[in-house]
């Protein structure tokens, strides 16, 4: 049972003729980006922003009509996987790096869905690394600065390479362990001047379709006990 797929087709669902749609990063959304292309090919009518360059391939070599950010001030609906998500739909991403687009889009759009299975759905969000994006100039000093907040901090690196968003920034990977109050702590991250963006979403999910291992699929909407 793959649980990423079965979350990902669900939210698919929830796309309908004439709708604007965000293409979330990663690899639960990759399912529901092909899930798109098999309903555009059927005769779906959408068009699409996606998130990442890889999420733009992908949704090219499908069919799926993509448009620029010129052509469209807003979206209906953004479907995108999570590193961990809480009963308040207060998420992290960016464990694929794609966060800063991910967010642009996400806040861009009227509904956000996380897809995501169990393992991603925790009751405090933090024992995944919070992903921080950072510029290059001074980055010692940013990377002090996130270190002051009370977290362990490390660049993420690629091979031999520091890692590079597709904006060309850094990644922060930064252990705080549990995040009691994930709003302060994006408002902390926010001050530090070196920051481009951080994994917190907050008050940007509307719903979740988590998939689970015994084939069956919960939605949150709103608070819920996890
Ligand atoms: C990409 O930057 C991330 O925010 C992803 O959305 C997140 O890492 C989830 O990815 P998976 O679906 O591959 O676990």
């Amino acid at each position: 049972m793959n649980v990423k797929q079965l979350a990902a087709e669900k939210a698919v669902e929830y796309v309908q003729d004439g709708m604007k749609v965000g293409l979330g990063t990663g690899s639960t959304a990759y399912w529901a980006i092909r899930k798109l292309g098999e309903r555009v090919s059927e005769g779906l009518k959408i068009t699409a922003v996606a998130t990442s360059q890889a999420s733009e391939d992908q949704a090219r070599e499908l069919g799926i009509p993509l448009v620029n950010f010129s052509e469209v001030d807003s979206l209906d609906l953004t479907i995108d996987g999570a590193d961990e998500l809480d009963g308040s739909l207060q998420l992290i991403k960016g464990g694929g790096g794609a966060l800063l687009r991910e967010k642009i889009v996400a806040m861009g759009s009227t509904r956000m869905i996380v897809v995501a299975d169990e393992s991603k759905a925790v009751k405090t969000l933090g024992q995944f690394p919070l992903p921080v994006e950072i510029v290059p100039f001074a980055w010692e000093w940013t990377v002090a600065d996130l270190i002051k907040l009370g977290c362990e901090a490390e660049l993420r690196r690629s091979g031999d390479e520091l890692y590079k968003t597709d904006n060309g920034n850094y990644i922060a990977d930064c252990r705080f362990g549990a995040i009691d109050s994930a709003a302060e702590l994006a408002l902390s991250l926010q001050r530090i001047p070196g920051v481009v963006e951080h994994g917190l979403f907050i008050g940007i999910a509307d719903m979740a379709v988590i998939g689970k291992t015994d084939g069956t699929i919960e939605i949150i909407e709103g608070d819920s006990n996890l």
